[in-house]
């Protein structure tokens, strides 16, 4: 199985300064030299965190494989023809939304969802469709020739949070990835997997690749404090001529 990062949150916290540190290249950098094997970022209309440069300049330096996450709008799809990343994943996005909330509904946007595929397809970029585990869903992005999708685990990881049900939304993330890669589908999965939720969905044998970001940046940011803080006071505190 393998892990893409998502790297969003270190451009938020740019964002939150409008500085430029920390620079999500470079963290794309740390990523792959930990061992990812895929480097994620969702580029919003509102620009909140990753910026157009980010994409273009991930494009020329990730050496892995570099997946934007984007919805199906013409201004995406007029940027993603001109990046041109290793894949598009296409989500759904509401401006006041937190984080993408759901699955995208491939029934109800089919038409739409077919001819930014289409496009995408021409363009020699892969395309994921982030969907729920739901069998009709994942029927139609089959219909549509998606040639992958990715799992929503957000309910898997919300039941786990309050301590009950998380079995049986586990049960249908195992169903759908099944279901899925039956139909053809190259199947990922993701969305609020952290450290202590990790092993039921690791342990699926139809899923071949996990995206996860929040957790991840939310531990580097405790880990690394520790020397980011001894790193100042020993420039504070080093001798001076
Ligand atoms: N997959 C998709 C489609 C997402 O939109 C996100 C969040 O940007 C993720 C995975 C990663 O979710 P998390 O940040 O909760 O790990």
């Amino acid at each position: 199985m393998r892990l893409a990062v998502n790297i969003d949150h270190i451009a938020t916290i740019r964002e939150a300064r409008k500085s430029d540190e920390p620079d999500p290249i470079a963290a794309a950098v740390i990523c792959e030299l930990a061992g990812a094997q895929g480097i994620t970022v969702h580029l919003r209309g509102d620009r909140r965190h990753m910026q157009d440069r980010d994409v273009e300049i991930l494009k020329r330096t990730v050496s892995t494989h570099l997946n934007v996450e984007m919805a199906a709008s013409p201004e995406m799809v007029r940027i993603a023809q001109t990046v041109k990343p290793h894949q598009v994943t296409l989500v759904p996005e509401r401006r006041d939304e937190l984080t993408t909330e759901g699955g995208l509904d491939v029934v109800l946007h089919s038409s739409n969802i077919d001819k930014t595929i289409r496009q995408l397809l021409d363009a020699s970029i892969d395309v994921s469709i982030f969907v729920d585990p739901d069998l009709e869903q994942l029927r139609q992005c089959q219909k549509l020739k998606a040639p992958r999708v990715e799992i929503n685990t957000g309910k898997y990881a919300e039941a786990w949070k309050r301590g009950s049900g998380w079995a049986n939304e586990l049960d249908k993330v195992a169903t759908a990835a099944k279901a899925a890669r039956k139909m053809g589908l190259a199947v990922a999965a993701g969305h609020g997997l952290d450290y202590r939720n990790i092993d039921g969905i690791a342990a699926l044998p139809d899923v071949e690749e996990l995206n996860i970001g929040h957790s991840i940046v939310a531990r580097a940011a405790l880990v690394g404090l520790d020397r980011a803080v001894r790193e100042m006071i020993a420039l504070m505190t080093a001798p001076r001529r």
